[in-house]
């Protein structure tokens, strides 16, 4: 298939409506900490157990259209033995792959930090697509203080951002274009609605300078909140300052923005979310693309306890539903 053709294929898989994205690639350290959390030691089988379990909770397809995996489970195998590209395709989910390698402090910008992982991402993106991944995730931080992120962590992750997505379509790979301002610190609403609209301006004008094609991307940014150590805003608060941002820079001609829930609980991220599709319409699907968000009730319910399969599964499709509901405004708790 030509690779135009492969990349709108994606796309128009991805960006179903009543859908979004599961985020399941937590890399070692992160999923350690998530299975910490619920009592459980993180080894290469628990991984697998727990992974294989949600991914093939019965009907997710209905609610999810892709899922973001880490390296190590795109080549494993579900526990019936099915690899698990596999398995997911055959749930109707496209599978992803996170291909950025992490983030370290950013060269003479104390406090900001840049994403690496471009060397050599062509060769392994030939290897995941073998493997079954048809779309990517990338995702840059930006950190909010009085004075973060620098002039340079905003242009220098935003070339990094735009350089991925062109590498990536250039191999009929979808790009997901995550660029999280940080949830972090004690900032107001406004300070993070400022941030963020400079951050996505640089993003929108390096995607530009190489040519990444806007229609076969997707965005994965963080919505526009007070900070986490400030009171919470009301979610039709955060819809406006959310989408007053949005409108001023992201151009229409980008499909879908699929939000991460960036330390949001479920419950917040689906009323979020609900109500960001309520303000009447807008020119990009507004979809999810959650990690915690979808999983948090999911990773209690199993407590690394293979018996608790089941119930597991129910708790990631309940959130499933939900957030399902939400992107289209019909969520009700
Ligand atoms: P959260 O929704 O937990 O923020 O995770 C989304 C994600 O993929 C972050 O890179």
């Amino acid at each position: 298939m030509p690779i135009q053709d492969e990349l709108a294929s994606t796309i128009q898989r991805l960006i179903q409506p009543g859908q979004g994205i599961l985020a399941a690639d937590e890399s070692h350290p992160t999923i350690a900490k998530r299975f910490t959390a619920v009592g459980v030691e993180s080894t290469e089988e628990k991984r697998r157990e727990y992974r294989s379990l949600i991914f093939s909770a019965p009907g997710l397809g209905e609610f999810i259209s892709g899922v973001i995996l880490f390296e190590e489970t795109l080549g494993q195998q579900s526990l019936d033995k099915v690899p698990i590209p596999a398995m997911l395709e055959n749930q109707g989910i496209v599978p992803g792959i996170k291909v950025d390698k992490g983030k370290k402090p950013l060269v003479n910008a104390p406090g900001d930090e840049i994403t690496f992982g471009l060397d050599g991402l062509e060769d392994r993106l030939e290897i995941y697509k073998n493997q079954g991944a048809r779309f990517a995730k990338w995702r840059n931080v930006f950190h909010i203080s009085a004075t973060l992120p620098s002039r340079q962590a905003v242009e220098a992750n935003a070339e990094t951002l735009a350089r991925y997505g062109a590498v990536c379509q250039s191999l009929g790979i979808v790009p997901i274009v995550e660029p999280e301002v940080l949830i972090d610190g004690d900032h107001s609403i406004e300070r993070c609605a400022e941030v963020s609209e400079a951050v996505l301006r640089e993003v929108f004008i390096a995607l530009a300078r190489h040519r990444v094609a806007l229609e076969h991307m997707i965005l994965k940014p963080s919505m526009v909140t007070p900070g986490k150590d400030c009171p919470k805003a009301p979610p039709e608060q955060v819809a406006e300052a959310t989408l007053a941002v949005f409108r001023r820079t992201v151009p229409a001609a980008v499909p879908g923005i699929n939000f991460l829930s960036g330390g949001q609980t479920p419950e917040e991220a689906t009323e979020n979310l609900n109500a960001l599709n309520t303000m009447g319409t807008q020119p990009w699907a507004l979809s999810f693309s959650y990690g915690r968000a979808l999983q948090e009730p999911a990773q209690k319910a199993w407590a690394g306890k293979l018996e608790n399969g089941p119930a597991a599964q129910e708790a990631i499709l309940k959130r499933a539903r939900l957030n399902g509901a939400a992107r289209s405004g019909t969520y009700s708790a």
